[in-house]
């Protein structure tokens, strides 16, 4: 009999796709495929159309009130590199932490090579979650940005992004949330965060093709563009038009992966409360049923609430990359080693072994978890 595939890996890119999302990429490739923004002809408007749908689409499920402070981009790390080189000037202050993810971290970390910035990187508390009060403690007169992850993508601990919010607001610095592994999982309100800034990638909570993400820019805030070119508009200028999304939106769109993104963003928020459950209750499945396991180390919050749809883990004496071998090889993706964020692995104490890190989507089943766990079990029974 064939394996049942199991996919527990959805923090790096959500599968499946719901078939709305296929049906999309196709249709912009076949029914209208010709470049939005650009001609005046039926094809491109209805290109313009669906670009746009997928801005409304991510929109509403960021409560942005004005599609046009979405900003798509390459990927999350693309968008958050556009966020903190278009904030960062010679000279500024940066608060963020050491759960961040390589887009955060390296960014910061060649601006602070170059002596462009200075930089202050919270540790977490020992339960996972920065402290909001270490962030107040940590502003400076100079500070521009504060940058943190809205929940780690080794721990999936949920961190307390609302309390830094306030802080943000209350000392007039922008915050900026990495939202990769939250967007389209869980109620996320951009106005109640009081963050200005906020990234994302399309392909994983928001269910479209990889190559795409966004960033949502408060009104009142003025980015510097990443990069400059043709945007289809003033066209006369030969400098970066100052309006909202061309200004960030240089060169063709991805119109299939952003009609991918639109299906897959209004799928998402149809859905929210269903998948927010589900994926709740096979997290639980899963955090419950690893801590059972004699021999297995589970890094994950304690707190139901506090949890986004990941669970890391070591077993036996095995290395995280040994043992997601051989959950490969038992049919179950899970993704091993470190996962492009350092300073989570620190704080962990697995920079050297990695972690195993498994992470449900919007149909996994708990049949995929006791796969997944009669798979460990059997693993530490022949290693
Ligand atoms: N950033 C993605 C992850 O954490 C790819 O796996």
């Amino acid at each position: 009999m064939q394996k049942r595939d199991v996919y527990l890996d959805n923090a790096a890119t959500s599968h499946p796709k719901p078939e709305c999302v296929l049906e999309a990429v196709r249709a912009a490739m076949t029914d209208f495929n010709a470049n939005p923004g650009r001609s005046g002809h039926r094809r491109s408007l209805e290109a313009a159309r669906a670009a746009l749908a997928a801005r409304e689409a991510v929109a509403a499920m960021l409560e942005a009130r004005d599609p046009f402070c979405v900003a798509f981009a390459f990927n999350g790390t693309d968008a958050l590199n556009l966020a903190i080189k278009g904030v960062l000037r010679a000279g500024d202050h940066v608060v963020s932490t050491l759960l961040e993810h390589n887009s955060v971290l390296r960014v910061l970390a060649e601006k602070l090579r170059r002596e462009e910035i200075e930089l202050t990187l919270l540790s977490p508390r020992p339960d996972g979650f920065i402290d909001p009060e270490d962030v107040r403690a940590a502003l400076r007169k100079n500070t521009r940005l504060i940058a943190v992850t809205h929940a780690s993508n080794v721990t999936g601990a949920i961190q307390p992004v609302a309390a830094i919010g306030r802080t943000a607001r209350e000392a007039g610095v922008p915050l900026l949330i990495d939202g990769a592994q939250t967007l389209g999982t869980m109620p996320v309100d951009v106005n109640a965060l009081s963050c200005h800034l906020y990234a994302f990638p399309g392909h994983k909570g928001l269910l479209g093709p990889q190559g795409t993400g966004g960033l949502y820019i408060d009104p009142a805030l003025e980015l510097q563009p990443l990069r400059e070119g043709g945007t289809g508009s003033s066209s006369e200028s030969m400098l970066q038009p100052a309006e909202r999304p061309e200004r960030y939106e240089s060169g063709t769109l991805n119109l299939p992966g952003l009609a991918g993104l639109g299906a897959g963003a209004r799928y998402a928020k149809q859905n929210l409360a269903q998948i927010f459950m589900r994926e709740r209750e096979v997290t639980t499945a899963l955090y419950d049923g690893l801590r059972e396991i004699a021999g297995v180390e589970v890094y994950a919050p304690a707190e139901e609430a506090a949890r986004a749809g990941i669970v890391s883990f070591n077993a036996g004496d095995l290395t995280s990359a040994e043992a997601a071998d051989y959950l490969d090889r038992e049919g179950i993706a899970v993704r091993g080693g470190l996962h492009c964020a350092p300073g989570a692995h620190r704080f962990l104490g697995t920079l050297e072994r990695g972690a195993v890190r498994a992470s449900v989507g919007h149909e996994t089943t708990f049949e995929d978890i006791e796969a997944l766990l009669r798979a460990v079990q059997k693993m530490l029974r022949e290693t």
